[in-house]
């Protein structure tokens, strides 16, 4: 079997180097020449463990290849995915303008070059609002009865469920293949493209009505927000009764109904999926005249704690974070950690950059460290003038510092020695946004240590 995979970002490229990878024939496609070539020598646009070797396996052992032509791609192509973005519009709503564009690209290329034989499946992963399956179809059906062709195809909505830093393991061994489509036929295609990945783990393999698949993966990334939006709001409690989130959420995971993943405290969550989608099922929900109360709480929270971070900093230097005489002048502050989440070099949503904007805004010198996601960082903060100083060394990017803040979690920063880096910080004073250390080793051996959750003694208080 052969199948095309439109977008080449983080969604595309993962499903085309894995399909590839058990496989199926790939056909990839993105309007980018500078990214198809950089593809065609092996190269990743994207930072995301074990791609790039599969991408290499994939081209030298002839499964896939890369176009920037869509007709060239859908030569033979069984399936069709629909990979690209649905950015954030004004109103909350997912943009669809790539993925109608992709749409109604098919729709002409199977106008031109109609298909008799087995009719073409055209497979949505981005993520979508509800009944966006039954407007790919009409954009398709537009072009085939402009050019008085007819041409089957069938449109299915077929969910990603892909991490971050984690997404080809997560392709490989999903918890479950998600397909939203009418037919029998069309589902037993599914099926046997996913065949292998199916057989080799648990994996459960659900078949719905499109309208249902496309509200599953809202409905999925909306709960795992919400869990954390939860921990974040009981974590805040907990510093204000003297509880310790630590040992209240390993006791409230351990009951199975709950479990203990994507409890974990923080920042307030970020990324280009979880702010997006949950605005975009609110809106959903808004227009199909449902009040979505929940939901609306998990991004209030959310908003209330992006800014934790910058409560805690001023509750530390006294200041008010809404002074406009740039109160922290001559403070000098470190962060470690810019992309939104450890093992990604993504920084859209990350909490940092809403983190810096505050601190230079407040006048701080501020000294930015992370591991992979510098370039990106810089990007952005170029592109609105505002001026930081990078280290790629974490130790060296405290120096002098008045204060050491740890927003990404990155593994790494648990193994460097925090004696070195206390020894050349002006002052020793850690606010740590991901509970990376221990509060008591750290307060014990002379430092000023903040975290989520948890208490600011050197007791331990059990
Ligand atoms: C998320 C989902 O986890 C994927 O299943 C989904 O396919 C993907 O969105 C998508 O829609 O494409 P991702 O955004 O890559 O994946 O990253 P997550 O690991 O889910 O983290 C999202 C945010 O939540 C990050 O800011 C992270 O730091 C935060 N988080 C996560 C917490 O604060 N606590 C946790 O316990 C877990």
């Amino acid at each position: 079997m052969k199948v095309a995979v439109v977008g080449t970002g983080y969604v595309g490229l993962v499903t085309a180097v894995c399909f590839a990878r058990i496989g199926i024939k790939v056909a990839a496609v993105d309007k980018d020449p500078n990214k198809i070539q950089a593809l065609r020598a092996g190269k990743s646009p994207i930072y995301e463990p074990g791609i790039e070797d599969l991408l290499r396996s994939g081209i030298e052992e002839g499964r896939l290849t890369f176009h920037t032509q869509l007709a060239e791609a859908l030569e033979n192509a069984r399936v069709v995915f629909i990979c690209v973005g649905t950015p954030q519009s004004q109103d909350g709503h997912a943009n669809l303008d790539y993925v109608f564009q992709v749409a109604s690209e098919i729709g002409e290329c199977i106008s031109l070059k109609p298909r008799y034989k087995d009719s073409l499946i055209v497979a949505t992963k981005s993520t979508v609002p509800v009944g966006t399956a039954a407007n790919i179809k009409k954009i398709i059906e537009d072009h085939l009865i402009s050019k008085a062709v007819s041409s089957s195809f069938e449109v299915v909505s077929n969910p990603e469920f892909l991490k971050e830093g984690d997404a080809i393991n997560d392709f490989m061994n999903p918890d479950r293949v998600v397909i939203g489509c009418h037919s029998k036929e069309t589902e037993g295609v599914m099926h046997k493209l996913y065949g292998p990945i199916l057989n080799n783990n648990d994996a459960a393999w659900f078949c719905m009505k499109p309208e249902s698949s496309e509200l599953t993966k809202y409905a999925s990334n909306a709960m795992l927000a919400t869990r954390i939006s939860f921990i974040n709001e009981i974590a805040n409690l907990s510093e204000k009764v003297g509880a310790n989130i630590d040992d209240v959420k390993k006791a409230v995971g351990a009951d199975k109904r709950i479990g203990q993943s994507f409890l974990n405290p923080g920042p307030g969550f970020g990324g280009s999926c979880f702010p997006k989608d949950v605005s975009a099922l609110l809106t959903l929900g808004d227009r199909a005249g449902e009040d979505l109360k929940v939901i609306r709480a998990t991004l209030q929270t959310n908003q209330y704690q992006k800014k934790i971070l910058l409560k805690k900093i001023s509750r530390l230097f006294s200041i008010d974070p809404s002074d406009t005489t740039q109160p922290l002048a001559d403070r000098r502050i470190t962060v470690w950690g810019l992309a939104f989440k450890a093992n990604t070099d993504d920084v859209r949503e990350s909490i940092s950059l809403d983190l810096v904007r505050d601190l230079v805004r407040l006048g701080a010198e501020v000294v930015a460290h992370d591991y992979i996601a510098i370039d990106n960082f810089r990007t952005i903060m170029s592109q609105e003038a505002i001026l930081i100083t990078y280290d790629s060394d974490p130790i060296k990017a405290s120096m002098n510092s008045d204060l050491l803040v740890i927003v990404t979690e990155w593994a790494d920063y648990k193994k460097i020695d925090l004696e070195k880096v206390g020894s050349i910080m002006k002052y020793k004073q850690i606010i740590d946004a991901r509970n990376l250390f221990s509060p008591y080793e750290l307060i014990r051996s002379g430092w000023m240590y903040d975290s989520i959750g948890r208490p600011k003694d050197k007791d331990k208080d059990k």
